[in-house]
């Protein structure tokens, strides 16, 4: 029995080609596949009911028609029944199942599956993209993690992923940065903590420059002469640029987060006159005060709050950077989509560029690209305001790494005390590390959240610790039995799912697809975080009803099969999360 991968998907198809063959109007006709509990069956039609509302027809009896007219290949797999005024239940055979479950024998495989859904699309992926000579601090993980998890998920479900540190390297800080260099500099704290020490020189030229106008006025000229290339001021700018790259790298290697660009808002700079040339010669852009800003008549607050893309003084901001940036994308990218990830508070700067962008590229004759800020809450210290240190300031994410590793080593060693040390050390970073990862993915991004230590390394609850621990759970079965899980012959023979337990293990894998799809589509990940912790909580209660290796041969197979595939499908959605695994903890 040949069984599609997303077969949500494949419901989805069949009701649609029901619909033809009873000869209803298929125009306007959306089945709305979802899981369904799994009281009902495996998926639920939701649609029939909007779908026979609009047309004033019987919603039951259209679903009638429909069960009807089910292709004959679909009813080998599953069963369908009609509940309520017109929802179409349907349930998979054990058989079914088991076709779905054999054919997820790799992570090549369930890639090849997953390509489907996003098969085709070019996407660009803007996300950590720090300002140069700032220290990263707790706020930037969640940029980091979330899109680092979003461009695996995208380049697994089959699209075409171009990552770009948009970098904030060009503006105003440059002026005090540039003067602080050159009279404030202390070359022993720059070799030892280069970030720093640049934090400390901008901290130094800004109060300088505010206590005395003399200073002030030597900070602009840096800025003027750096913006006119200024031999010596562009060399200092390279390396004050180097520096900070140096040190962001140490935190991505950490944290295996990787970029293919590094543009940067500098790399805009001889790209800016085409777009102050383009919004004016289209009226979309007008002179105020000496600024050039773009209104949206149509929009209720961007009507009268004009969005600046040139300042009065004729200097760009951040706005004509990331409208030559959105140009480019499109241009020399090829982007199908763009996607950028900030926080919250920046909602405005894109809903205002995109509004501008869709007008401005429409009226070039321009390719529209999908677009999407994907912005997210602050974290929050246990006292419900913006975490800080006790002394007031952004906790260093380095720093919080370190903690997180630590504290891992503690609970590892009371756990394990019997491994070697290298080993505790290395489970300690990834349950450290992880753990600050998967606290930030499994809460809706939308959302703040409150960070707590003792909540994000518990064992206990949808966490990283609990989810690793999962893993080393199955893979011990395996090791247990001397089985290696990847290798088919031990769950060859496999009958199809019988008991309770067994069935709803076997279904809740099937659900896998329907994650991924959801996760990607909303570019949510914790849609997947809380598959995962289900998975993971489904399989608990199947090793807890069930003996695994048990005597009768074909009774064992399946349910080695059952652990093996849930195994797979944890470590997957774990690596897309940017989680690494463990043999044992
Ligand atoms: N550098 C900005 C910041 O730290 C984020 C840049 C996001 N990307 C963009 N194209 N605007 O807030």
């Amino acid at each position: 029995m040949h069984v599609s991968f997303d077969l949500a998907a494949a419901l989805d198809a069949a009701l649609r080609t029901a619909a033809a063959s009873a000869q209803l109007e298929t125009d306007g006709f959306n089945p709305e596949l979802r899981t369904a509990d799994p009281r009902h069956g495996d998926f639920q039609a939701n649609g029939v009911l909007a779908y026979a509302k609009a047309r004033k027809l019987n919603p039951r009896a259209v679903a009638e028609q429909l069960v009807a007219a089910l292709p004959a290949a679909t009813l080998e797999f599953c069963t369908a029944t009609i509940a309520g005024p017109g929802f179409i239940n349907f349930t998979l055979t054990p058989s079914a199942l088991l076709a779905w479950i054999q054919a997820q024998g790799s992570v090549a495989q369930i890639k090849a599956g997953a390509a489907s859904l996003h098969h085709g699309h070019r996407y660009v992926v803007d996300f950590s993209s720090p300002n140069t000579a700032k220290q990263l601090h707790v706020g930037h993980v969640r940029g980091m993690v979330i899109g680092e998890a979003i461009c695996r998920l995208l380049a697994f479900c089959g699209a075409e992923v171009i990552r770009d540190n948009h970098i904030g390297d060009w503006g105003t800080q440059f002026g005090k940065l540039i003067w602080g260099y050159k009279h404030l500099l202390d070359a022993n704290a720059l070799s030892t903590d280069p970030l720093e020490e640049l934090e400390r020189i901008y901290k130094a030229a800004d109060a300088a420059a505010k206590a005395d106008p003399a200073v002030l006025d030597a900070v602009r000229g840096e800025l003027v002469k750096l913006q006119s290339g200024d031999a010596e001021n562009l060399a200092l700018w390279h390396k004050i640029i180097a520096i900070s790259a140096s040190a962001f790298t140490e935190i991505y290697r950490l944290l295996d987060i990787h970029f293919d660009h590094q543009l940067g808002e500098s790399f805009y700079n001889d790209k800016l006159p085409q777009v102050y040339e383009e919004l004016t010669a289209g009226k979309l852009a007008e002179e105020s005060q000496g600024a050039l800003v773009v209104f949206h008549p149509e929009h209720p607050r961007f009507k009268t709050q004009p969005f600046i893309i040139r300042k009065s003084d004729g200097a760009a901001n951040y706005a004509s950077t990331d409208l030559a940036t959105m140009l480019y994308r499109t241009e020399h990218f090829k982007a199908d989509a763009i996607v950028i990830l900030t926080d919250a508070r920046q909602s405005d700067h894109f809903e205002q560029l995109w509004l501008t962008t869709q007008k401005w590229f429409t009226q070039t004759q321009r390719a529209l690209p999908r677009f999407n800020h994907v912005s997210f809450g602050s974290i929050l210290g246990e006292d419900g305001k913006a975490i800080k240190t006790r002394s007031g300031d952004p906790i260093k994410l380095k720093a919080l790494l370190a903690e997180a590793i630590e504290r891992a080593y503690v609970l590892v060693t009371a756990k394990a005390p019997e491994l070697p040390e290298l080993e505790r050390r290395e489970i300690s970073s990834a349950v450290g590390l992880g753990a600050i990862r998967y606290a930030d993915l499994a809460q809706n991004r939308s959302s703040d959240y409150v960070f707590s230590w003792d909540k994000i390394l518990s064992f206990e609850g949808n966490t990283a610790p609990y989810l690793l621990y999962a893993v080393t759970r199955v893979r011990s079965i395996f090791r247990k039995a001397g089985l290696d899980p990847a290798d088919a012959s031990a769950t060859q023979g496999a009958t199809p799912p019988e008991s309770p337990a067994e069935l709803a293990l076997a279904r809740k894998l099937t659900a896998f697809p329907t994650a991924l799809q959801l996760t990607t589509a909303q570019l949510r990940p914790h849609f997947l975080c809380t598959y995962l912790y289900e998975l993971a909580g489904e399989f608990s209660s199947f090793y807890a009803a069930e003996k695994v290796i048990v005597e009768d041969s074909a009774v064992r197979a399946r349910r080695l099969l059952l652990c093996a595939r849930t195994l797979l499908l944890l470590e997957t959605g774990l690596h897309l999360l940017g989680l690494r695994t463990l043999a044992r903890m």
